[in-house]
């Protein structure tokens, strides 16, 4: 039976995914932290907001010298974060607003505070020492690297350990030492952790770099490239075709084998959504083969990050959901993702211009896939532009002996910032000193961002035609207009509607038509077909819609039912 003519799809692909980075939400505590009583507190927001899935980044055990991303110990909770009964109470929380949880995981490394690593690093002989990847530096001495390999963030990847004159790998921070999952008591005690975890009722999970988890068994040196940073669909950076260190054949197996993990566990079903930074064609593999109507046996979802620099431009967005389409057609699913705890925020790229903020959300609700919504954007929340020299990020630490040109340089298209800080900044709830994130005589972890007074999330309840309230509407038309979320799609020519954007959501005989006007000048659409009914618009006032004919404002768009 064709897509269009089914009543339902797996939750996971209808839903609706909210980020929340736990540190930012808010605090509760009175540390200036945010932690999981406070989201807790927020729960009817998120619920009321529309959103059915809330994914958080981590909150384990760890030193935070990469903010949770270093973790020491998989199955327990930092304590500025709550405590175990604390993320039960979470879980069960959210299951009882009928919504689901998807945790963050981080397999490829742990912190080097992990016990095991402490371990591993005492002796040569010590039994956790093949649970991470040593090797002897090149000969003869042995004090260079075993080979050229780079980390992600740039900078050699293999460091020196003097107590055993060996050299640790680490694909991301020096602190962040990679597991050997070429050791299978290391995939056994992973594996376990999200049984852990599955056991607890979480709902999926979204995998850390995923794409790193092998790398060349030989060592072979990784060929030349001239391309200094990473872009969103390549990895070739710092000069060097990572071919033996990212995307290894390995990981291809490596993720089925995870997904019969999660396999294991029914009602509901959990998915896996992976972060890789690498071509369509690439994420495609990760999805693996496809299994039934609905599924494919690798992972459900990876991000697209190739929408983070997409033009708000009729052309350019409609090559990119050309090549969506292409590539992952159904049972594929694709994701809708703008920002995320290690990006430029996507309103900062669009000049923090509010109408075109809620056409970037009509676009991202309304297109097949399931969209990742990053706290704070629904308020339209910016990059707070913070000095690199006191950044707590330790990228931005990295990088931030670099002189005020290069920087600039570097930055200067707008879709690199060297401090993740920037749009990391606390939740703003309020127009109050600290925005309702913690109490006034504390002092929050990082700074809140300017405009925090009129940007909120009270302020812009009050106000129906906000950014809020314009995702909220969509939110609600999604959950509840069966052909948009899981309706099959399809996009009309451009020679019809020229520099609007248009596609069709078609579910049984339900049509819905979304027209979408990325440009400053006003457009006719005309023959709307008379019998249309108009769902939702972007700009309140749609008084332009005479007869046949509606005038679109710049960056307007507008959601119709047609009938048939
Ligand atoms: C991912 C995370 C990022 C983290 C890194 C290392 O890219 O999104 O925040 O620093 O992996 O775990």
């Amino acid at each position: 039976m064709s897509k269009a003519n089914r009543s339902s799809l797996p939750w996971w692909k209808k839903s609706t995914v909210y980020q929340i980075y736990p540190r930012s939400f808010k605090d509760t505590s009175g540390n200036g932290v945010g932690d999981i009583l406070g989201i807790i507190s927020e729960l009817d927001y998120l619920q009321n907001l529309g959103v059915e899935t809330i994914w958080f980044s981590p909150f384990f055990s760890s030193p935070q010298a990469d903010f949770g991303y270093d973790i020491s110990d998989f199955r327990n909770i930092a304590p500025e974060y709550g405590t175990m009964s604390d993320c039960e109470k979470l879980i069960q929380e959210i299951h009882n607003r009928e919504m689901y949880v998807v945790f963050d995981l981080v397999l490829n490394h742990t912190s080097e505070k992990h016990p095991w690593f402490l371990e591993s690093r005492s002796s040569k002989d010590n039994p956790k020492r093949n649970w991470y990847i040593w090797r002897d530096g090149k000969k003869p001495g042995g004090k260079k690297p075993p080979n050229n390999w780079k980390a992600m963030v740039g900078g050699p990847g293999w460091h020196y350990d003097k107590q055993t004159d060996q050299w640790y790998w680490a694909q991301f921070l020096p602190f962040q030492p990679d597991l050997n999952y070429r050791n299978p008591e290391v995939k056994q005690e992973m594996f376990d952790t999200v049984r852990f975890w599955l056991d607890k009722g979480v709902d999926g999970f979204r995998l850390d770099i995923i794409n790193t988890m092998f790398e060349d068994a030989a060592l072979r040196n990784n060929p030349f490239a001239l391309k200094m940073f990473p872009s969103e669909s390549d990895d070739k950076s710092f000069f060097q075709n990572k071919i033996y260190t990212t995307n290894h054949p390995d990981n291809f197996d490596f993720v089925k084998e995870l997904k019969n993990v999660i396999d294991e566990y029914s009602d509901p079903e959990r998915f896996l959504v992976g972060e890789i930074t690498a071509s369509l064609e690439v994420l495609k593999k990760y999805c693996g083969d496809i299994r039934n109507e609905d599924e494919t046996d690798g992972l459900n979802m990876t991000f697209q990050f190739q929408s983070l620099d997409v033009k708000l431009d009729s052309e350019q967005l409609r090559r990119l959901i050309s090549r969506y389409e292409q590539v992952f057609p159904e049972p594929y699913t694709p994701t809708w993702v703008f920002s995320n705890h290690d990006q430029v925020r996507r309103i900062t790229k669009l000049g923090n211009n509010q109408d075109k903020a809620k056409l970037n959300a009509m676009l991202q609700l309304t297109a097949r896939g399931v969209p990742f919504i990053y706290y704070g954007e629904e308020i339209g929340m910016s990059n707070h532009r913070l000095p690199l020299k006191t950044a707590l990020d330790p990228v931005g630490q990295k990088y931030s002996w670099l002189p005020q040109f290069l920087v600039n340089l570097i930055t200067r298209s707008g879709s690199i910032s060297l401090n993740r800080d920037n749009c990391r900044t606390p939740m703003q709830w309020n127009s109050s000193p600290n925005a309702g994130f913690c109490s006034e005589e504390v002092k929050s972890w990082l700074p809140i961002s300017p405009g925090h007074e009129t940007l909120n999330v009270d302020f812009e309840e009050s106000d129906s035609t906000s950014l809020l309230s314009c995702y909220k509407s969509l939110l609600q038309l999604r959950k509840t207009t069966p052909a948009l979320h899981s309706g099959s799609f399809h996009l009309l020519p451009s020679f019809l509607f020229g520099n609007l954007l248009s596609y069709q959501r078609i579910l049984k005989k339900q049509v819905v038509q979304i027209w979408l006007n990325p440009s400053k000048k006003l457009v006719p659409i005309r023959e709307i077909v008379p019998k249309s009914r108009l769902l939702f618009s972007t700009i309140a006032d749609t008084s332009s819609i005479k007869d046949t004919t509606l005038f679109l404002e710049p960056y307007q768009g507008v959601i119709f039912e047609i009938s048939k």
